[in-house]
């Protein structure tokens, strides 16, 4: 039995990301066939409130592509922030400090639930697409919430039930493909306020627009077969579904909805002179 819900297993999640070719595999499927052509990893940095001197860390970084945006603009870099990039993966870590070592930001190997800094210490925090993996998501939360400064704004994206994932589990019922749909998904945009809001006082959520219009199949079957919670699904199963998605094509190409987002948690409230409220409104 397939478990398509499964995004919190550990042992699944460090598979997943043992290398960065399958996260490489995935994105490029976005890259490719999104029609928002901001681009979302784009679209959240920009709304970063940076300034001089101010202390970042990024958790579950990834790639780190998040910080090509960084490297690009010089006017950024002139900020001389304080800029820690992490992960909880070997491979992960290997592959920042390889492509970060020397140019000014920090890699560390982090696990959200073990943060090794101390209270207090981070203006911003950064976690993009990582949460939903984490399965204790309130001893993560309040581990961000411990490093992170009473002023300080915690960022973290994440994806709604309503988006791709959804789109999968209507097929595979169409198909009587068996799967085991966990409806727990540690974190997704419909559950994160309520989680956010047992550690953080002002949460905010912001959504992207944005859809897939596929025009080679085999790209999403690609995406699909690299996800590690489905990697019980037969590679048989290829040509039912290559059938099935091609047939539903419109105009050339499968529409498949998307839905990401992100919130913006700050840990207190204050008034007009509140430097958390200032910075919600700065967009
Ligand atoms: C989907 S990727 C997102 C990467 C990047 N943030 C992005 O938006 O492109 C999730 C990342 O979170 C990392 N991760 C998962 N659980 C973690 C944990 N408990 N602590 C730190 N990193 C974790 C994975 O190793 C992986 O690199």
């Amino acid at each position: 039995m397939i478990d398509i819900g499964n995004m919190s297993n550990k042992a699944l999640i460090k598979e997943q990301y043992k290398s960065t070719d399958s996260l490489k595999l995935r994105k490029s499927l976005h890259e490719k066939y999104s029609v928002n052509e901001t681009g979302f990893q784009r679209w959240m940095f920009d709304q970063y409130p940076f300034r001089a001197g101010m202390k970042v860390l990024e958790l579950g970084s990834g790639r780190g592509e998040l910080w090509d945006y960084y490297f690009e603009n010089d006017a950024l870099q002139k900020l001389k922030m304080d800029i820690t990039l992490s992960d909880f993966s070997d491979g992960m870590t290997e592959h920042l400090r390889h492509s970060y070592s020397g140019r000014g930001v920090s890699v560390r190997k982090v696990d959200i639930l073990d943060i090794p800094f101390g209270d207090d210490t981070f203006d911003l925090i950064i976690a993009n697409s990582m949460l939903y993996h984490v399965k204790d998501i309130g001893s993560a939360l309040s581990e961000v919430r411990r490093v992170l400064k009473t002023d300080g704004l915690f960022f973290c994206s994440t994806f709604g039930t309503n988006g791709m994932t959804q789109f999968l589990y209507h097929a595979m019922d169409e198909l009587g493909i068996p799967y085991e749909h966990k409806s727990n998904i540690s974190f997704t945009l419909q559950n994160g306020i309520q989680l956010l809001e047992k550690q953080f006082d002002r949460v905010e959520r912001r959504d992207y627009e944005d859809a897939l219009e596929i025009e080679d199949v085999r790209d999403y079957l690609d995406y699909i077969y690299s996800m590690a919670s489905l990697q019980g699904l037969d590679r048989g199963k290829y040509d039912v579904l290559f059938h099935y998605f091609n047939s539903r094509k419109v105009n050339g190409s499968l529409h498949v909805p998307k839905e990401y987002g992100m919130f913006v948690a700050g840990r207190r409230y204050g008034g007009n002179h509140d430097p958390v409220k200032t910075q919600f409104h700065m967009q």
